[in-house]
């Protein structure tokens, strides 16, 4: 008698498991694979149930019609976590990208009271329906390219009533779409155009106003700052965010974008989950990210989408056993990319990192930079059943081949998207 179980995909010609190591990759441990071969997977409640070879699975489990999947040798890889976004906007802003192309610089444009100050005024002019629909087909277009968990900012809002709007959107959103949503507070993006000549007042705001509600109120998981010339420095940011430590929140850092102001320091020093950006940052500030046990999140489609040809020293913070993570960084200034895929091609050809290494980055190392590393980001018994199952003959091609999605189907908790055509006789047996 076989076990039933919800689905069954066979016939992989890889099943990237990432191994039984529950922890951040550092290193040479960065670009642990555990590949299985010829390889399947069943899943049961949501949660990976087995791994392990085709032939034994399938001798061992049976799944209905609908939900056993024949990879046809492609690969199986875990969900991408996509860990920094600020997916949540109202409107895009394709006339600073052009801009940008006529020579003109992201920090000049915003300093004009464009970049973000001017998402801020679409923000709050929007209704909450409009937003939602907008950022519901952004994370359509993000499962299409394999991710399955998704952190999301707020930040385009900037004010007490606003920034609660926006996580209570995050929240909406996380129960309209099948990805899963990890929320960030980030009121400390911008200073909106009200306080730009009462930047301490903002602060006040931030710290004393903002903060208890979005700990008693929000489901907000983590706190982030801009820690940035001409925007929060490195005091501002260090009493935004040791109040949200007092309050129970975890730290996040833009960090070291354009200049090394001492945000990487800032994230060692205070042991931030993450230090996101680092662009610029100096052997100092990497140093304080390894010896902080930081995960440094590389945004490589940021660099490529600001035209900058200046990226995140990859290479380096792996040499230096910092554990890398990739994400998008989606947003409608600096980085509208939605596709992990694309990241992860960067990541390989302008940041030094190898294929694994990417992988590594883009699974257990986001998983673990949104604080989910125990339930996600691997294929083993227990963990979340969040699967992406692509048309490619290996994990390379995912970054080799560039520009597309490779993906046939995505698994979210066990439940297949888009439901495959129903298996014949002849595949299944
Ligand atoms: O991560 N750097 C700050 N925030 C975003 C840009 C947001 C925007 O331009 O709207 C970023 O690049
Ligand atoms: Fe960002």
């Amino acid at each position: 008698m076989k076990e039933r179980v919800d689905s069954l995909i066979f016939n992989a010609g890889q099943v990237v498991t990432m191994g039984q190591e529950p922890g951040p990759r550092r290193g040479p441990e960065q670009s642990r694979l555990d590949i299985v071969e010829d390889g399947a997977v069943a899943t049961k409640n949501g949660r990976i149930h087995a791994v392990g070879p085709s032939q034994d699975l399938r001798s061992a489990f049976e799944a209905p019609a609908e939900q056993t999947i024949d990879a046809e040798r492609g690969v199986v890889l875990p969900g991408f976590t996509d860990p920094h976004t600020h997916l949540l906007f109202a409107g895009t802003r394709e006339h600073e990208f052009e801009m940008r192309c006529q020579g003109r610089s992201y920090m000049e444009i915003a300093a004009e009271g464009g970049g973000i100050r001017s998402s801020v005024r679409s923000f709050r002019a929007a209704a909450d329906e409009a937003i939602l629909g907008q950022s519901l087909r952004r994370l359509d277009r993000m499962l299409h390219y394999g991710t399955t968990t998704v952190e999301v900012k707020s930040g385009y809002a900037l004010s007490t009533e606003q920034e609660m709007r926006a996580l209570r959107l995050i929240e909406e959103l996380d129960q309209r779409h099948p990805c899963d949503l990890v929320s960030t507070f980030l009121g400390a993006h911008e200073f909106p155009d009200e306080y730009r000549e009462d930047r301490e007042a903002y602060v006040r705001i931030l710290t004393d106003e903002m903060l208890p509600r979005v700990a008693a109120e929000t489901n907000a998981r983590f706190c982030d700052v801009f820690c940035e010339a001409g925007v929060f420095d490195v005091e501002q940011t260090r009493r935004v965010v040791e109040k949200a430590q007092k309050l129970g929140l975890r730290l996040k850092l833009h960090a070291d974008e354009f200049e090394p102001i001492g945000g990487a320091e800032l994230a060692g020093e205070l042991g931030a989950v993450s230090a996101d950006h680092l662009l610029a940052s100096t052997d100092q500030g990497l140093e304080a990210l390894r010896d902080g046990g930081v995960i440094a999140v590389c945004l490589p489609g940021t660099s490529f989408s600001l035209g900058k040809h200046v990226y995140a020293r990859g290479r380096k913070m792996i040499e230096m056993g910092i554990p890398v993570a990739l994400a998008t960084d989606c947003n409608p200034g600096s980085s509208m990319v939605d596709s992990m895929p694309l990241v992860l091609s960067l990541a390989c050809l302008e940041i030094g990192l190898t294929p694994a290494e990417a992988v590594v980055a883009a699974t257990v190392n986001s998983a673990h930079a949104v604080g989910e590393g125990a339930d996600r980001g691997r294929i083993v018994p227990g963990l979340r059943a969040d699967l992406q199952i692509l048309e490619a003959p290996s994990y390379v091609s995912l970054v080799y081949h560039l520009g597309g999605s490779h993906v046939r189907w995505v698994v979210k908790d066990g439940r297949v998207f888009p439901p495959p055509p129903p298996v014949t006789t002849s595949s299944a047996t």
